[in-house]
């Protein structure tokens, strides 16, 4: 699902989430792990408040191993639990069960001594568009369709979803939003398609991506697209760096318009989607000394 523009929504949501957390233990906060900043709701943290939280680092198929790590190791010292997941394959997804009620074994044990045995830990998950939120509750409830109530006797009321025999999960109602203000944000959201793309047209946007994947991943964009990058210096006003790459890009690809010049519009749509479909490579374009 691609992200547009609700003010209102939020709002609503945002109560809806505050009522909710009266009834479960723990939030499960899924986020991109490509975007660890710009998939972020930013007033998550005021809403979850003490909660005890899990990230899950979704998409790690698709994020830079050493941006896994360093992500991994920033959210623990903060005091959050982390877990990186591939909810496409399912790879990491089985430690979910486990990795909550390890996170929880104090206040299970509390239960316990209360005689509260088998009592059924209560997880809300919640995520922006396109972390990957539906095929990761899928997947962690076995299940196919991400419609509560699909399957009868799996669904628990409304939007829970049992997980196994000691575990609940409750899918956020609504939609929660990212921080559209910052132009970088915005940028990175749709860099990796959860902007729709009409939002910027695509030349443009190929532009940024050019410039950002020539700052941090060089190597990824020589080797892809053949290209011999120029010296940045002077080249950096109004994106004429990146249109410059671009036009080489379309050139190496033989992408030629009537008269010889390089289809720019064709090479930008061929640049998202194979940085998109992971093509190019693994990337993570935040990090956190950006925080
Ligand atoms: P959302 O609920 O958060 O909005 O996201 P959703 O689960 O709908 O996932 C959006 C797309 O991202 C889906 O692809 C899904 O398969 C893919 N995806 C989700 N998690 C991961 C992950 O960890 N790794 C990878 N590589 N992809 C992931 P789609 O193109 O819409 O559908 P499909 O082609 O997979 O069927």
């Amino acid at each position: 699902m691609n992200i547009q523009w609700y003010p209102g929504h939020m709002t609503k949501t945002r109560r809806q989430i505050e009522a909710d957390l009266k009834n479960v233990d723990m939030v499960a906060e899924i986020i991109d792990a490509r975007i660890p900043v710009a998939s972020r709701n930013p007033d998550i943290d005021a809403i979850v408040g003490s909660k005890p939280r899990l990230i899950v680092l979704n998409r790690a198929d698709q994020a830079d191993p050493a941006g896994n790590r360093a992500w991994r190791a920033w959210f623990q010292d903060r005091g959050y639990t982390v877990l990186e997941t591939d909810a496409k394959t399912g790879a990491g997804v089985s430690q979910f069960s486990i990795t909550i009620k390890e996170a929880l074994k104090d206040q299970i044990a509390r239960w316990r001594e209360k005689g509260q045995v088998g009592r059924i830990v209560r997880v809300m998950v919640v995520g922006i568009p396109n972390v990957g939120k539906s095929t990761f509750i899928n997947k962690v409830a076995k299940r196919k369709s991400a419609k509560a109530g699909d399957k009868p006797g799996v669904t628990r009321g409304k939007q829970w979803v049992a997980v196994d025999a000691g575990l609940d999960l409750l899918d956020t109602p609504g939609i929660l939003w990212p921080k559209f203000e910052d132009e970088r944000i915005g940028l990175n959201l749709a860099f990796t398609g959860a902007v729709k793309d009409e939002v910027m047209d695509a030349e443009t946007l190929a532009c940024h991506l050019m410039e950002t994947l020539a700052e941090r991943y060089p190597d990824a964009l020589q080797e892809r697209y053949k290209l011999e990058l120029p010296p940045v210096s002077g080249q950096l006003e109004g994106l004429a760096y990146g249109y410059d790459l671009l036009e080489r890009a379309a050139r190496k690809r033989g992408f030629l318009i009537s008269g010889g010049e390089p289809d720019t519009e064709r090479m930008a749509k061929i640049l998202l989607d194979e940085f998109r479909g992971g093509k190019l490579g693994r990337f993570t374009l935040e990090l956190p000394e950006s925080v």
